[in-house]
């Protein structure tokens, strides 16, 4: 029964969307496990470009099955827009399942999560405002509503009815106008119709996948470090993107993972408030923005860049249990003449190669890097890693020998078929 988690190693944007699609040819079934359409991810078929927000990324494959597991919190309004737009390109979405068990985002969650970023001011979160934080704290305060409830019509009004007393109140305190069950159950009527025959248990939907010895991936989004447990918090996300959190976003034991990838990027980036070590507020910075296209895929905000930093990755290995690396973009670092890796922090006096817990130190962090020599190669058709310069292999052998684990695929390009596989990830 092979189950391999991936899972993004950095601040998120690391390409799980392009290793996922790659990875799903060989998979029968992808499970996305947290999360809701905060995140983006890139799908490159051909010329073809597409935006994936809640449907797996391995839906281009007619025939699997596609999970949206119990873990992730949707927005009716976007998944029906998704399945729409994907079935107008000629997409075969018929492989999609939806968890009963998964949290629905109503309105209010989305004027919650911006009315808050308003108030916090300069200390804002710089949350994607889809509602993600405020339906995990209904999920965890017991007042969510779940897509069983949402699809049983007597049941959501039920459900709505208690809700709202509570959160037109918090809008009002916000200055802001709330709603009435009459308004809401109209706008969400159309997307139960289209919702209702995705709606099965899906735990145990998985659990028979593994017992036939079918390849499951669980699909990660965001990154370790927007981790509401092991990430920059506050500056988080509201669930948990690393691997222990497939195990309960999906309903399964962890006895039942193989193995576990992470994903990161050849460089570094984050998007939203809070610390960065290496973060290049110049040249570096902007270059590395430009070659690799670093806007969000969801809000479209520049993504802040910089060099690798192995501190980081060494973190996501030990809360992940990573097995192996998938390292994506790699063609972006191209054309540089010398690139810089981040072994560890200087603090004060002391040097730290343990990613800190607390925010205050991680703010005053400054990296220490080792520089490589860089290539200038375009290595955009390379098949296999003999086909890399030998600089820019060395750079692949230098981040294994730092982070500990082997990397056991490179993305060379966004496109499918710009993938240097190396080990296996089952
Ligand atoms: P939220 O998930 O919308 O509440 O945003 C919380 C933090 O996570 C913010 O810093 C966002 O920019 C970040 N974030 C959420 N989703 C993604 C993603 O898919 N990629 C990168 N950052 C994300």
């Amino acid at each position: 029964m092979p189950a391999t988690v991936l899972v993004g190693a950095q601040w998120g944007d690391e390409g799980k969307g392009k290793v996922t699609d790659y990875l799903a040819e060989q998979a029968d079934m992808v499970v996305r496990y947290q999360g809701g359409s905060n995140a983006g991810h890139t799908v490159k078929i051909g010329e073809e470009e597409f935006k994936l927000h809640l449907v797996p990324s391995g839906i281009f494959y007619p025939g699997k099955t596609c999970v949206i597991g119990n873990g992730v919190v949707v927005d009716p309004g976007v998944l029906v827009g998704e399945l729409r737009a994907l079935q107008a390109r000629g997409v075969d979405t018929s492989g999609l399942r939806l968890s009963l068990q998964a949290h629905i985002i109503l309105p209010y969650h989305k004027d919650l999560d911006a009315a808050q970023e308003e108030m916090r001011g300069e200390d804002r979160i710089g949350t994607t405002q889809r509602g993600i934080g405020p339906a995990y704290i209904d999920k965890v305060g017991r007042t969510g509503i779940r897509v069983a409830d949402f699809l049983d019509p007597e049941e959501f009004r039920r459900r709505l009815e208690i809700c709202l007393k509570e959160k037109n109140k918090l809008l009002g305190l916000y200055g802001r106008p709330g709603y009435t069950v009459e308004a809401i159950l109209e706008e969400y009527a159309g997307y139960s119709a289209v919702l209702q025959p995705l709606a099965v248990d899906t735990p145990p939907l998985i659990d028979a996948a593994l017992k036939e010895k079918k390849k499951v991936l669980f699909e990660g989004a965001q990154g370790t470090l927007l981790d509401v447990d092991q990430g920059t918090y506050p500056f988080v996300t509201s669930s948990h993107p690393v691997a222990g959190g497939a195990c309960v976003g999906a309903g399964v034991g962890p006895t039942r993972i193989n193995k576990v990838i992470g994903v990161a990027k050849a460089y570094t980036t984050r998007v939203g408030e809070g610390p960065f070590p290496t973060e290049d507020k110049g040249a570096v910075g902007t270059a590395l923005r430009e070659r690799g296209g670093e806007f969000g895929t969801t809000t479209g905000r520049p993504r802040r860049c910089g060099w690798l930093d192995v501190v980081i990755l060494r973190h996501a290995v030990r809360v992940n249990g990573l097995t192996g690396l998938a390292l994506t973009k790699l063609d972006v670092l191209s054309g540089l003449e010398r690139v810089r890796i981040c072994t560890a922090y200087e603090y004060g006096e002391q040097r730290i190669s343990d990613f800190p817990p607390s925010l205050k130190v991680l703010a005053g962090c400054r990296p220490v890097y080792e520089e490589l020599p860089g290539w200038q190669e375009d290595i955009g058709g390379a098949r296999t890693l003999d086909d890399l310069p030998p600089a820019c292999r060395a750079y692949v052998r230098r981040v294994e020998e730092l982070v500990g684990v082997p990397v056991v695929l490179i993305a060379v390009g966004p496109r499918r078929d710009q993938t240097i596989s190396i080990g296996s990830v089952w």
